[in-house]
């Protein structure tokens, strides 16, 4: 069932939404070389809890942690832990923050230092996905068209893998709410879309094959060949008009300015 969603609803998840960008931009303004991967889980849990928030990933189906950190060949809900980070690794960081209610779900991918260009093109090709399946979210559309234009831009367009055993969902009270959002489809297929229906957006993007393999910790998932993957995920609600962008990555955009580890995309 899709929940839709009140205008007054909608505010409270925008709070939610900018606070998910807000506590990226913490643990961006600490991606360095040395650091260990839990560090950056307990900078962004101490900023959910000092917001009043609950990390909305701790213990959703016993998942162990408040942040998913993903390195290199891991696609997505790799565990924080003593990987110390390191020039050329890339981090994609998910986090979920639940306040008022409502959840608030987003996820980055960061390059530290110099990355190849095969890289470089896999991050920004994958980000770009992520707004052209946005532009795709207006009221009379079909969940299909969101799921197309991702799959037609990184696939067929770029030659990338896009993963098909997870897909973005509806978002709201509950973290995974209906409808699924796949990152790959058909024009004109799926659900329709409704003013007020919020839709967590987020392309999981392979350099090489689709295929992945899920690790033995029931949690982690890698790409079969080992290959990068990127993972950029934004929340959006339907409305009468333009798609409205709840989450924010500007102030993850401004630290990566400023943090010169992760300055590679503004060069
Ligand atoms: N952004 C992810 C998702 O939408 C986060 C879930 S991680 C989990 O599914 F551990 F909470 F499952
Ligand atoms: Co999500």
């Amino acid at each position: 069932m899709i929940h839709i969603k009140t205008p007054e609803e909608i505010e409270l998840m925008r709070h939610s939404c900018l606070l998910v960008g807000e506590a990226h931009a913490t643990a961006a303004k600490e991606m360095r070389p040395g650091i260990r991967t839990m560090q950056i889980n307990d900078i962004v849990e101490t900023f959910i809890l000092d917001h009043g928030g609950i990390p909305s990933f701790k213990n959703y189906n016993g998942y162990p942690y408040a942040t998913c950190i993903s390195m290199n060949e891991a696609v997505v809900h790799g565990f924080p832990g003593d990987t110390i980070l390191k020039e050329g690794d890339v981090i994609s960081l998910d986090i979920g923050i639940y306040k008022n209610g409502f959840h608030g779900d987003s996820a980055y991918t960061y390059a530290l230092g110099n990355v190849n260009d095969d890289i470089k093109r896999l991050l920004k090709i994958t980000k770009e996905s992520l707004y052209l399946g946005i532009q795709k979210a207006r009221s009379g559309n079909r969940i299909g068209d969101i799921s197309n234009a991702i799959q037609e831009f990184t696939e067929k367009q770029n030659g990338f893998g896009v993963v098909r055993e997870l897909v973005g969902h509806g978002l709201g009270r509950k973290m995974h709410e209906d409808p699924q959002v796949p990152n790959y489809g058909k024009k004109g297929q799926g659900p329709k879309l409704k003013p007020g229906m919020v839709l967590a957006i987020e392309p999981m993007i392979n350099l090489g094959t689709k295929d992945i393999d899920f690790l033995s910790d029931g949690w982690t998932v890698l790409t079969r060949d080992r290959k990068f993957s990127a993972h950029f995920e934004h929340d959006v609600a339907i409305t009468k008009g333009e798609p409205d962008i709840l989450s924010s990555f500007a102030p993850i955009e401004k630290v990566e300015k400023e943090n010169p580890y992760l300055t590679w995309c503004h060069n």
